[in-house]
């Protein structure tokens, strides 16, 4: 059975998962002007500043998981014309609405599942969500954790997508069948914006430089002919 504890903090309320050596919270606040709201992060999640934090497979920075719907996402990525013949990975899916809303509009149509690297525990996520709806949060929250579990069993069902539960380092290195597999490859505020989760990571190398080793990583997934969509527009197609 897993176990939750629950606290609150600067207008935080937190939902736990802590089994020995992982962590697994879920932050919540219903109130975006208090101290330590969504100016914490370099980029909107939505009305209700609403998120998982996990412990990092690798031991580094921690993981911080958000859903955001499709119409949070980048104008690129709301705009993207779909070709249901292509093979699209998303790099740091988390719950975010970009690959189950292509399962559900294509659903039948797509040839290929869609790729999904993410290192996330979808599984207990999903358990934690399940537990926060017990909570008595408002109405739009539970609306939230109910779609995000839908996300969830989405990205677990094996019929609809590949997952590969990992960092995109580990794989890269671990499924060479994913070097050059991919027609569409999609970060949306995954390891390019968090490049510390990456062993690649080097504090006495600047940004700049091991974001670039994130690219160059994203680049592999990409078939001759291929595009990376990544934060920023960043356009790349592959040789
Ligand atoms: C801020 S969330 C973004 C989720 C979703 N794409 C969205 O826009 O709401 C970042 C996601 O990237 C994943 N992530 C972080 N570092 C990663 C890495 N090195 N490789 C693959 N995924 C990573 C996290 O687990 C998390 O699900």
């Amino acid at each position: 059975m897993i176990e939750y504890s629950y606290t609150e903090f600067l207008g935080y309320r937190s939902i736990k998962h802590n089994p020995s050596g992982y962590s697994l919270d879920l932050d919540i606040s219903e109130d975006s002007t208090i101290f330590g709201g969504p100016a914490r992060f370099p980029h909107k999640i939505g009305p209700l500043d609403c998120f998982f934090r996990a412990s990092s497979p690798n031991g580094g920075t921690p993981l911080i998981i958000t859903g955001r719907d499709l119409n949070e996402h980048d104008q690129f990525l709301r705009d993207l014309c779909i070709d249901p013949s292509l093979q699209y990975v998303e790099i740091g899916a988390g719950l975010g609405e970009f690959t189950p809303s292509l399962v559900d509009r294509y659903n039948g149509s797509l040839e290929h599942k869609p790729i999904v690297i993410d290192p996330a525990d979808y599984q207990v996520i999903r358990e934690l969500l399940k537990y926060a709806i017990d909570f008595g949060f408002c109405d739009e929250l539970n609306d939230k954790f109910r779609e995000w579990i839908k996300r969830c069993d989405t990205i677990l069902d094996p019929n609809k997508v590949t997952l590969v539960n990992l960092t995109l380092g580990d794989a890269l290195s671990e499924n060479t069948y994913l070097n050059g597999s991919s027609d569409v490859v999609i970060d949306h505020r995954g390891p390019l914006t968090y490049p510390s989760t990456e062993t690649i990571h080097d504090e006495a190398l600047g940004d700049d430089v091991i974001k670039q080793r994130v690219s160059n990583l994203e680049k592999r997934l990409a078939k001759p002919g291929g595009i990376l969509l990544s934060d920023g527009l960043t356009k790349f197609r592959g040789a």
